[in-house]
Parts: C-alpha cells; sequence; structure tokens
C-alpha cells in the first residue's frame, strides 16, 4: 500500500505512522529499530538519559534501524526557582511511599534532569536523521546546526499559538498533541489546562494557520484511527499508548494497562501535568495539589519511590503514563501491531 502525504513524499518513510518517543527506558532500540525497519518511524525518548548513555541507546537503536531513519526526542529545559525549605517540606511529605517500599528518608537529590546542552551535542554528533523536542521551543541556534547537520526537526504544541511560534522557530513539521494523549502535556506558552483540547479540535484549527506539516498525536491506537486523522489533513500519526503494550517496549505496566482502564491527569509524579493510570499516587496528588513543586524538581524527588516501585512491582506507586484510549492496547508484537493497522486502512480505503 502507497501513503501520499507530505510526510512520505518528503522523507524516508513511506508509512506514515511514528511510534511517539516515550522517555523512561519504554522506547527500547528494539522497539524504535523494529519500527523503522519496517518503514514506519521509530523514536528514541531520550529526555532522561544522560549524555552518554544516550549516545549508545542512538547507536544500538540505528543497527537495530538497518539503515533505516529513525528519531531522538530531548525535553526543552526548564528551571523553576524553589527554596530549600519547600523542597525538604515536599521531600518529608513523600517519606510514607519510601516506608511503604522500605526505603530510608535519604537525602534531597542534587540534580534535577540531564544536561541539555549535552545532550544535544550527541544529537548533532550523531547526526541523527530525525529530531523531536517537547515543552518548549528549541533556541534557534539549535535548529540552524541541526539542519546543517541534514537532521529533521519536529516541534510539539498543544495550542495554535504554540504551533505558530515553532512555526516561526523554522521547524520542517510541528507534532500536535491532543488532550487524549498519553504521557506529559508538552505545554508550554500557555497555561496547561489551556492546553487540552481534542485532537481532532486542534488540528482542525491549526490547518491553515502554520505552514508545516502537522503531526497528530492522541488516542490514535489503530488503523482507522490513522485514516481518520490523514483524511483530516495530518501528514502522519504519533502513536504511543498503543507501543506501550508491544513485546519490544521496556514499558513495567503492561499488565496494568491491558487491565485498567481509567486515566487522569496528574503533575503528582513530575510537576508537569500528564496523563497517567489513576493509583494510590495519582490520589496523593489530588489531595496534595499545592505541594506538588514544578517540574523537574517534583520528578527528582520522585525518582527513587518510582523507581523502588518499578523494581518491586508495586504498580500503586508507579508513573503509568497511558492515554484515554488505554483500553485498545492489545498484547502483540509491534511489527503485529503495524501491520493489523496497515490491514485495517487497506481494508477501509477497497470499500466501495
Ligand atoms: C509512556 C509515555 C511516555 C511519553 N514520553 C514522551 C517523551 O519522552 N517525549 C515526547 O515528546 N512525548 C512523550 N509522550 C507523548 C507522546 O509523544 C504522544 O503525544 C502520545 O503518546 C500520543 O497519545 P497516545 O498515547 O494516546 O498515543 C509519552 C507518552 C507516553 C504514553
Amino acid at each position: 500500500m502507497q501513503f501520499h502525504t507530505p510526510f512520505t513524499q518528503r522523507y524516508d518513510v513511506p508509512i506514515p505512522i511514528i511510534q511517539a518517543p516515550m522517555a523512561g527506558g519504554i522506547t527500547t532500540p528494539k522497539l524504535v529499530g523494529t519500527v523503522s525497519k519496517l518503514g514506519a518511524l521509530g523514536s528514541i525518548g531520550g529526555g532522561y538519559l544522560p549524555p552518554r548513555q544516550l549516545k549508545k541507546v542512538i547507536r544500538k537503536s540505528r543497527r537495530r534501524a538497518r539503515k533505516k531513519p529513525f528519531q531522538v526526542n530531548l525535553f526543552i529545559p526548564e528551571y523553576p526557582q524553589v527554596s530549600l525549605e519547600r523542597m525538604q517540606h515536599v521531600h518529608h511529605i513523600l517519606h510514607p511511599f519510601r516506608e511503604e517500599l522500605g526505603l530510608s528518608e535519604g537525602d534531597l537529590p542534587t540534580e534535577f534532569a540531564p544536561n541539555f546542552e549535552e545532550q544535544m551535542e550527541v544529537v548533532l554528533k550523531e547526526k541523527v536523521p530525525f529530531f523531536s523536542f517537547t515543552f518548549g521551543a528549541l533556541h534557534p541556534e539549535w535548529v540552524h546546526l541541526l539542519h546543517e547537520a541534514g537532521t529533521v526537526i519536529t516541534g510539539t504544541a498543544t495550542t495554535v499559538k504554540e504551533a505558530k511560534c515553532l512555526s516561526e522557530l523554522g521547524v520542517d513539521m510541528i507534532c500536535l498533541q491532543g488532550k487524549e494523549a498519553g504521557g506529559h502535556r508538552a505545554t508550554f506558552l500557555n497555561r496547561p489546562e489551556d492546553g487540552l483540547l481534542p485532537l481532532e479540535e486542534l488540528l482542525a484549527s491549526t490547518l491553515g494557520n502554520v505552514e508545516q506539516p502537522l503531526i497528530a498525536a492522541g488516542g490514535i491506537m489503530n488503523g482507522t484511527d490513522v485514516l481518520y486523522y490523514l483524511r483530516q489533513g495530518a501528514c502522519a500519526a504519533q502513536m504511543g499508548t498503543a507501543f506501550l503494550t508491544t513485546t519490544e517496549s521496556g514499558a513495567k505496566y503492561k499488565r496494568n494497562l491491558l487491565t485498567e482502564k481509567q486515566t487522569t491527569l496528574t503533575r503528582a509524579f513530575s510537576g508537569r501535568l500528564g496523563r497517567a493510570l489513576v493509583n494510590a499516587f495519582t490520589r496523593w496528588g489530588e489531595e496534595h495539589p499545592f505541594e506538588i513543586i514544578d517540574y523537574p524538581i517534583q520528578n527528582a524527588l520522585t525518582q527513587t519511590i518510582r523507581k523502588a516501585a518499578g523494581k518491586q512491582y508495586r504498580s500503586e506507586f508507579l508513573s503509568m503514563w497511558a492515554g484515554e484510549k488505554v483500553e485498545a492496547c492489545r498484547d502483540i508484537t509491534a511489527r503485529e501491531l503495524l501491520e493489523s493497522i496497515l490491514q485495517d486502512i487497506y481494508d477501509l480505503v477497497k470499500e466501495p
């Protein structure tokens, strides 16, 4: 089957599907490589990876992709100013979680996120074919350098205003993240609650306002959904939640994804709004809305808890990022998922 969208026509990616970047060990080289090798675009969620590890993951993914293009995604850094007392207070009120997991109170973290400039140096040196970013706008100098290296750049928007800002920056494509999406909200110019448009509405209101091709993300789970958004004017569909339960994904909470249905928007895990499965931690967030500190500080404060919860498989304390359509998740391989999407589309387009 042949697709003709600005995405498939401009780039060496015949299938207009992007396996979403998903930071936190989910987008393994095996997942990224398999997706790219099959003709869609695999993406590395590199946001939390220190530069040396990022380089390793890029090289492993590139090897598995067998010369097909792949993408790297990073987080635009944020630097909230927070007093030591406030951090100590939140560190302390999180202690009951540590106790449940047999952890001591420990010291406050001193590092909050990997060094962004060093991550970007790796991306540049490795000459990655596609680069995307979220949580903000990339500095124009990086846009220039990436373009010089031949990298295709995508920025992420949740409002028309953000899409226009990214458009003026000169990115090549804009990924629109509808409110249905799993994981962190990309919102950076507006208040988080203003960045919660359903994907259909966001796409319709952005089309015609920017010249760049638009990628649709949020709640896309099968071929019917992919075809729908392509027909609405998107150049490609970015899918996260559907890939979470594939065999190749590194998600620690596949069992929950396959059995639970209820998602919520929460700042409890990281300080940034995101969509996750409901659990004890998201309920704690609802009870302590004013205690939570902005990203990335809250993220660093909850890190030891989430790590231990992963090891002990205590899903009540894990950040189980997932989109609204989680009930459509299936226990299959990435190849089976892509083949079933293509089959759906084939059946739909051949219908009289
Ligand atoms: C577990 C998880 C982690 C995510 N991590 C990232 C990330 O690191 N960078 C990014 O740009 N988007 C990230 N996202 C958001 C996706 O790019 C995309 O917007 C979303 O998955 C689309 O909605 P869907 O999950 O309903 O398919 C993540 C999503 C999930 C589910």
